[in-house]
């Protein structure tokens, strides 16, 4: 079985010291023990040195972290005249292991088309980053009939774009009227988006099973159990929760038992 993700989307959220208390108590929470599902959070690019740090603290015998560090976005280009943007070798230098790329607020408020996020995807890869790729409909395109095929479309390019390296990516199904909204898909309605997801990998790779699929859209303490428990989810992308450390951990700790 693949071990799952439970991946903290903190967005632009925290300073360093409610960051401080955040992760001293999900350190705490995760104890010195091997998981069985990987952590991760993923923060704003300023807290990058401070969470690294937390990074390197949570490692376990065998050097592994017990809480991956992740970036919210990656620049396309390598280096050169681009304001404002952080490339994908920079992100390294401070040890970031994931990155998320397309995320919906992205797609939304910054105008991200389903190309440039095949090109940040690649961007992470070439620089060792995994790239976390979000895909998700609108509650009008849903309305519509039409989730199947745009979340199709999205990936679509991301296979494109990176066909070769596919099995190294992560994709997060996040219904866009689930985000931030309470209203959670549900487990049948989850399931369903995420085997159309296997299916189009499994075109491009044999080994499709092993690509980790997300759930991600109000995720909480309270319905993670049934949906981490559908046979094509693989983890969660958590937002409003990943900033309690009381929630964080009843989220892992539903992915640890699966
Ligand atoms: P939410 O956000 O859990 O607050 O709905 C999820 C996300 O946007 O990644």
């Amino acid at each position: 079985m693949t071990k799952k993700l439970i991946a903290g989307n903190w967005k632009m959220n925290g300073n360093l010291g409610a960051n401080a208390q955040l992760l001293d108590a999900v350190l705490e929470g995760l104890g010195g023990r091997a998981l069985a599902c990987d952590v991760a959070v993923c923060v704003p690019a300023p807290y990058l040195l401070q969470v690294q740090g937390y990074q390197d603290r949570s490692r376990d015998s065998s050097g592994a972290p017990r809480l991956w560090l992740g970036a919210q976005d990656i620049s396309r280009h390598e280096s050169g005249a681009y304001t404002g943007e952080v490339s994908g070798r920079m992100l390294r230098e401070f040890g970031v292991r994931f990155a998320l790329v397309g995320h919906s607020e992205r797609r939304q408020y910054h105008g991200e088309t389903d190309e440039t996020v095949a090109l940040k995807a690649k961007a992470a890869l070439s620089a060792g980053i995994t790239p976390i790729v979000c895909v998700g409909e609108t509650l009008a395109e849903r309305e519509a009939g039409q989730t199947d095929d745009v979340v199709r479309r999205q990936l679509a390019a991301v296979i494109h774009e990176n066909g070769h390296c596919i099995t190294e990516i992560v994709v997060a199904y996040e219904p866009v009227w689930a985000i931030g909204t309470g209203k959670t898909a549900s487990p049948e309605q989850a399931q369903q988006v995420h085997a159309v997801l296997r299916a189009q990998l499994g075109v491009a790779s044999p080994a499709a099973g092993g690509i980790r699929i997300l759930y991600g859209g109000s995720m909480n303490a309270g319905n993670a159990a049934e949906l981490l428990a559908q046979p094509d989810i693989d983890g969660g992308l958590i937002g409003g929760a990943s900033l309690k450390a009381s929630d964080f951990l009843a989220i892992v700790g539903a992915a640890q038992v699966l």
